[in-house]
């Protein structure tokens, strides 16, 4: 097992930035800069380097994950309403070979019918959805589990 810090980049797409005002009683109260806050802290106590952007732009979260395919060991993302029916980001993720963990801050399956397909899910280890931000966190300890049991 090698010493340096797995690298893991985090990406919220669209409306994320509306966390903590939109549909609250779904997302929750906590905005997006408190759950980033979080997922630093959590990022430092495991001891993982982590990079968080948001964008609304599905081409700025392409362009962002080709960029990383060096720097990035894992991918943690919430696709948002990408989630459902976005090939071009889908195949984004796929390009980089890279782990995908898939995050969702509410049940997508307890909600509408359209939210339990993913065109992501497929690609990814697995999904953590219903825990609020702090699924970001779980995801962080995911990863680091499955790097332990490969490396
Ligand atoms: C979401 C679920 C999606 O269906 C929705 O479009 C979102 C947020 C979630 O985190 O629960 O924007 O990804």
């Amino acid at each position: 097992m090698n010493n340096n810090p797995l690298k893991v980049l985090v990406l919220h797409g669209p409306n994320l930035n509306m966390t903590g005002f939109r549909e609250p009683d779904v997302y929750g109260k906590k905005p997006l800069e408190e759950i980033d806050a979080e997922i630093k802290a959590a990022a430092e106590r495991l001891g993982v380097d982590v990079r968080i952007l948001q964008s609304n732009a599905e081409g700025t979260l392409i362009d962002t994950i080709q960029e990383h395919r060096r720097w990035a060991d894992a991918i943690v993302i919430n696709p948002g309403g990408l989630t459902h029916y976005s090939i071009a980001l889908r195949d984004a993720l796929v390009s980089v070979r890279l782990p995908i963990i898939e995050v969702h801050l509410s049940n997508v399956h307890a909600r509408e019918e359209f939210r339990r397909h993913s065109v992501i899910a497929p690609i990814s280890l697995g999904q953590i959805v219903g825990f609020g931000g702090f699924g970001y966190v779980m995801a962080l300890e995911a990863v680091l589990n499955v790097e332990r049991e490969v490396v």
